[in-house]
């Protein structure tokens, strides 16, 4: 186990604010508990969430800590400039979207991006051209986005000015960076790489390489998702010079909120500073608890974990790369959905899973999970794996692009009716439907609901495949509008 080297951190904004709030300075500014928690029973951390006051900088216009801790960033993952972000990865997307292509513009965009890219083509009434991953066929969760099909693509949009990748995905599947980015340079296309649940790449070589090293013009990371960080921290990473960095700050002062809590900054520093000092231990360590975690999974045969145990990257040719750190377990193809699975976890075992879906749910494991973690993890998994029947027969379900006959934003500002889905094909739909697995919007705004979507939501119902709309869960019927 790594022993912690902490040497650096007397200028953590930690150890600032914590020696700020001992000055005992009467705090006539907000926020309004002025650290004192009389009126309060908690035992949250009044005492250092102090404001934008003098002396501890400001987000939207860093000269001093704020600064400083953003050049850490930079230096880790070798960026030319990094944002701190206290809104989660989904205001850099945002801002990013914003900063690189401009209102009613064209962007090329993986079908399974997150929600907050088609939300940036939703309010800058962006033209959305969609890159379909291949389906593996083990599990039904997406694959990689290869850059031929970002070369064709590119080649049919020569208007397009951004691409959006998602690498690595919730289920951690990761594209060859390298080679889309430098196929978008070739046309001076602008790359935003969503390595949301990237953060921790590149610390060792165990690890897939982090998008920042891979050309990508700007990088948005969440270091909640899978580095020891808070809730909403998060980096947005610009690189060469396709962004504007004063155009990304002008767009995130729009999304990110005015008054960012040094709570989260502080921990944003907090998990920098812990890199630097210690990555190459900490990184060592994971490698082994998950090399011993894949080890002691060897014999699960039943259910399907990515990956992992006696399955291998060549098993998916659908990937280019996979991130270790993730743990999918498939049940497809046994008597165990992904959601009982999660509840078998939870009621039997104590353990939590971070999603569970109609035939996988995911594990998610960092720096900071014990060995003890991963072999409870294991040891439920062997237990679960005993129980189980496999044989069972596979929805037969195939993911397609409907015809786009509007931007999602023309679509969205239209008066919706739920229309039952027998007659709605023909329609456009005026909401979105994912499907989990993979991941993937069935329809989105603007695109017309023929016969096979219908067909696919009927095969997701039947086989109790979790369909959701922009509203909630969706089964019988949709919002549309005729053509
Ligand atoms: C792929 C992906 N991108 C972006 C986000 C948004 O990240 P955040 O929750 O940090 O705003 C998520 C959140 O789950 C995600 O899965």
């Amino acid at each position: 186990m790594v022993s912690i080297n902490c040497t650096d951190d007397n200028n953590s904004i930690y150890k600032l604010i914590s020696r700020y709030s001992a000055t005992n300075t009467c705090p006539m500014h907000m926020p309004g508990h002025k650290r004192n928690n009389r009126l309060l029973s908690d035992d949250l951390p009044y005492n250092i969430d102090i404001s934008e006051i003098s002396g501890f900088d400001d987000l939207h216009d860093p000269q001093g800590i704020i600064k400083q801790t953003s050049e850490i960033a930079n230096t880790l993952y070798g960026s030319n400039k990094t944002f701190l972000l206290v809104n989660g990865s989904s205001c850099g997307i945002l801002a990013g979207i914003r900063a690189a292509v401009k209102r009613g513009g064209k962007i090329i965009m993986d079908r399974n991006c997150h929600r907050s890219v088609y939300h940036a083509a939703e309010l800058n009434g962006l033209q959305t051209v969609y890159l379909l991953p291949e389906t593996d066929q083990q599990t039904g969760i997406s694959g990689s986005i290869s850059p031929l099909q970002v070369e064709q693509e590119l080649a049919n949009n020569p208007d397009a000015k951004l691409i959006v990748i998602t690498s690595p995905t919730y289920e951690g599947v990761i594209s060859d960076i390298s080679k889309i980015t430098a196929a978008a340079h070739q046309r001076d296309v602008t790359v935003l790489i969503d390595a949301a649940h990237g953060a921790h790449l590149g610390f060792s070589d165990y690890f897939p390489v982090n998008a920042n090293n891979s050309g990508a013009d700007l990088v948005v990371q969440s270091l909640h998702k899978t580095l020891p960080a808070l809730t909403q921290c998060a980096l947005a990473h610009i690189n060469g010079s396709l962004i504007d960095p004063n155009k990304m700050a002008k767009e995130l002062a729009i999304f990110e909120t005015s008054s960012p809590s040094y709570v989260l900054l502080a921990s944003i520093d907090s998990c920098l500073r812990l890199l630097k000092n210690n990555k190459d231990g900490l990184f060592k360590d994971i490698k082994n608890n998950i090399g011993c975690f894949d080890n002691a999974i060897k014999e699960v045969e039943n259910i399907h974990i990515v990956c992992h145990g006696s399955d291998h990257l060549y098993n998916h040719p659908h990937f280019f790369g996979y991130d270790p750190g993730k743990i999918v377990i498939s049940t497809r193809g046994t008597n165990l959905t992904g959601i009982k699975l999660a509840q078998i976890m939870r009621g039997q075992y104590k353990i939590e899973l971070e999603m569970a879906a109609a035939d996988y749910a995911i594990a998610i494991t960092s720096i900071c999970d014990s060995k003890e973690n991963f072999e409870r993890l294991a040891d439920a998994l062997n237990r679960i794996d005993q129980t189980v029947i496999p044989k069972y027969p596979i929805p037969n379900y195939k993911n397609t692009l409907p015809r786009q006959v509007m931007s999602i934003s023309d679509a969205l500002e239209l008066n919706s009716i739920a229309v039952p889905l027998t007659d709605a094909i023909g329609m456009v739909a005026l909401e979105y439907v994912w499907a989990y697995p993979p991941g993937i919007p069935l329809i989105v705004p603007g695109e017309i609901i023929d016969e096979n979507i219908i067909e696919q939501i009927n095969i997701f119902v039947s086989t109790g495949i979790m369909l959701k709309s922009t509203d909630g869960e969706i089964s019988r019927q949709i919002a549309a509008i005729s053509v």
